[in-house]
């Protein structure tokens, strides 16, 4: 086995909360305990194309637990796609592959989402040693129950819901709210049980327009009643318009009553991770670095059941974790009364 001196480590696509408890965990042990070098690279796979690095410190890692966001930058840069924003004219991957040598690493680290796992797995079948820990607010990777970033933007919407609430009841009137998700409802289903949401709209579950309106009707028949509607980003609805105020017109349309748009947006991604996401994120960094002390790449740390295991980076490209029809949490929303928007039966 390679006896592991410098390690690279990066996180890529949209930030979410716990990214520095994440990047803390691997490392912290890896300089201190083992007297690896790690360093950080900026910006995701941007700072691999352009050799935009730090080094990480024991002491540059104290204080970062808490903090939101990541103190290596983040972007969306593709490496293998054909067209992207920026260096075009190079054959990137190779560029990846190349300074990745030049700069002695044993190990690649990702922290990411769908398009970073795929991107990871790719470098990984180009003979880079990687390892890839999921992040996401989406909850949206496949091959694991969680990601961390996902309960802090639950949190945060559950409590948007919380506050939507009180005004709505004062004006007994109907909230829209979007949060994201992209092409997954777990946000959406997540705060709209626990924030108590009458409608709940996720993209894997499909709604009809008169079902939604129903609903409000029946519930409006004899006076105005306040109702919380949750809708996910990435629902059914016409290009160009969001799906919060898609469906604000929608109600309003057929239904005569006015209703009012939140769409909660970046305040899901920002901020302080919960103490769930620090705990997660701790857990995966911890787990990769055994991975990487034990020369086990090209994996995926992932969560089953509360138990760590490991998921191959290639199983994990091109697939999504969404909302199953039949969830527990689909089956105990309904059980209240909660409506999917589904005709009723
Ligand atoms: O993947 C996280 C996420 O916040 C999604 O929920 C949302 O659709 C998307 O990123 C927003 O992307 P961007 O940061 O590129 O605006």
């Amino acid at each position: 086995m390679v006896k592991i001196k410098r390690i690279g480590i990066l996180t890529a696509g949209g930030d979410c909360p716990g990214l520095n408890a994440a990047i803390r965990a691997v490392s912290k042990p890896a300089i201190v305990k083992h007297g690896i070098e790690v360093i950080g690279i900026s910006s995701g796979f941007l700072g691999l194309i352009e050799k935009d690095y730090v080094q990480l410190t024991a002491d540059r890692l104290s204080g970062i637990l808490t903090l939101g966001g990541t103190i290596l930058g983040t972007s969306r840069e593709k490496p293998f796609k054909k067209k992207s924003q920026y260096l075009d004219e190079i054959d990137k991957p190779q560029v990846i592959k190349e300074n990745y040598e030049e700069l002695g690493l044993d190990c690649l680290v990702c922290l990411g989402g769908n398009g970073t796992m795929k991107t990871a797995s790719k470098l990984s079948k180009l003979g880079l040693n990687v390892i890839g820990l999921p992040k996401t607010i989406d909850n949206d990777i496949w091959g694991t129950d969680t990601t961390f970033g996902f309960d802090s933007a639950v949190s945060i919407a559950t409590e948007a819901i919380d506050r939507l609430h009180t005004t709505a009841n004062s004006h007994r009137r109907i909230m829209v709210i979007e949060v994201m998700g992209h092409k997954a409802g777990w946000i959406a289903l997540h705060s709209g049980l626990a924030g108590g949401g009458d409608i709940i709209l996720i993209p894997e579950i499909e709604y009809r327009e008169e079902a939604v309106a129903d609903f409000i009707i029946k519930r409006t028949e004899k006076r105005p009643a306040p109702t919380i509607v949750v809708v996910a980003e990435g629902i059914r609805k016409p290009a160009g318009i969001s799906a919060g105020r898609y469906i604000s017109n929608v109600i309003e349309g057929l239904t005569q009553n006015e209703s009012r748009v939140t769409v909660l947006g970046y305040i899901q991604r920002g901020g302080t991770p919960t103490a769930t996401d620090r705990i997660v994120a701790t857990r995966y960094g911890t787990a990769a670095l055994r991975l990487i002390l034990d020369g086990d790449f090209g994996k995926m740390v992932a969560m089953k059941d509360d138990h760590i295991q490991t998921v191959d980076l290639e199983e994990v490209e091109g697939k999504l974790h969404l909302v199953p029809q039949d969830h527990k949490l689909v089956i105990s929303a309904k059980a209240l009364g909660t409506s999917f928007g589904e005709k009723e039966r």
